[in-house]
Parts: structure tokens; sequence; C-alpha cells
């Protein structure tokens, strides 16, 4: 058997897109999301879990409707679910993510890839990836460079 860590930078170079989090492990329920940021995301808030966000490289602000606060390379900040929030970034920032697998990067639960169905699926990670960049296909929304799935009878 061999093992092999997971090295940040070598997972890095391997894309440029920003604003779309890649996964590269899982622990049980939860996946670890690395993502490159740069400017303004939208405000949202996640309803049914916190939002980890741990800086590899950059600073990061993160803005409340009270407030804000940077974390700088080194450093995390776990956003309580259901607080608004919105991420800034002034220049380019690595990040990674800790969310339950299924949450999506605005707040949107996917309809789609709930996990619960995806076992059984031998390849269920590159299929809910799949299912991830078909449905920011269908609704990418060219005023921001992040991804948003479109989701009947959400209030976000
Ligand atoms: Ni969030």
């Amino acid at each position: 058997m061999g093992y092999e860590a997971i090295n940040f930078s070598k997972k890095f170079k391997l894309f440029n897109e920003q604003w779309e989090p890649k996964v590269v492990a899982e622990m049980n329920d939860y996946q670890f999301k690395i993502v490159k940021l740069e400017g303004d995301f939208i405000w949202h808030d996640h309803n049914n879990t916190d939002e980890t966000f741990i800086v590899l490289e950059g600073v990061l602000r993160i803005d409340f409707r009270d407030g804000a606060v940077r974390v700088a390379a080194g450093e995390m900040f776990v956003v309580p679910k259901g607080v608004e929030h919105k991420p800034y970034a002034e220049q380019e920032v690595k990040l990674l993510l800790i969310e339950p697998r299924g949450v999506l990067n605005t707040g949107h639960e996917g309809v789609v890839v709930q996990p619960r169905m995806m076992s059984g699926f031998g390849d269920s990670q590159g299929l809910f990836m799949a299912l991830l960049r078909r449905a920011a296909q269908l609704c990418r929304n060219s005023t921001y460079r992040s991804v948003q799935i479109c989701e009947s009878g959400s209030d976000h």
C-alpha cells in the first residue's frame, strides 16, 4: 500500500479557475476543498451547516452584515450556520474549505447532489463533480465568477 500525503501546492498547480472549489479529500461526510478566490463573492448563508475557511496563501476578508474578519495565511475562521457572509479577496487567495458533502458555495444545497443519493456509485466523486459542473453550466451568472446552482423554492 502506498501512502501519500496530499500536497496543497501541487494540487493548486492543477487548476487556474477561481471560485470553483475542488475536493481533495473526504472525512466521513465532510469534504476538504481547495479553492482560489479573487474579488467579491455574493452574500449568502448556509442554513444547515457551519463553514470552515483555512487560508493557505494570501489574505481573505469575510464580510458580515455587522462587521468583517481578516483571515491571513496560517489562520482559519468558522462561519456559523445561518450567518450571512461574503468572502472578498483583494488579491488571489488560496483556501482550504471544510464542508459537508453536497453543500455548494453559494449556500444552496444541491438538489441533484444529495450525499445519500450518491451511495452505491463506484465513482460517486466523479459523478458528483460532473453534476456540479453541468449545473454550473446551466446556471452560470456572468456577474460573478462563481458557481451558482439553480434551485427552485429557495429563498437565497
Ligand atoms: Ni459560504
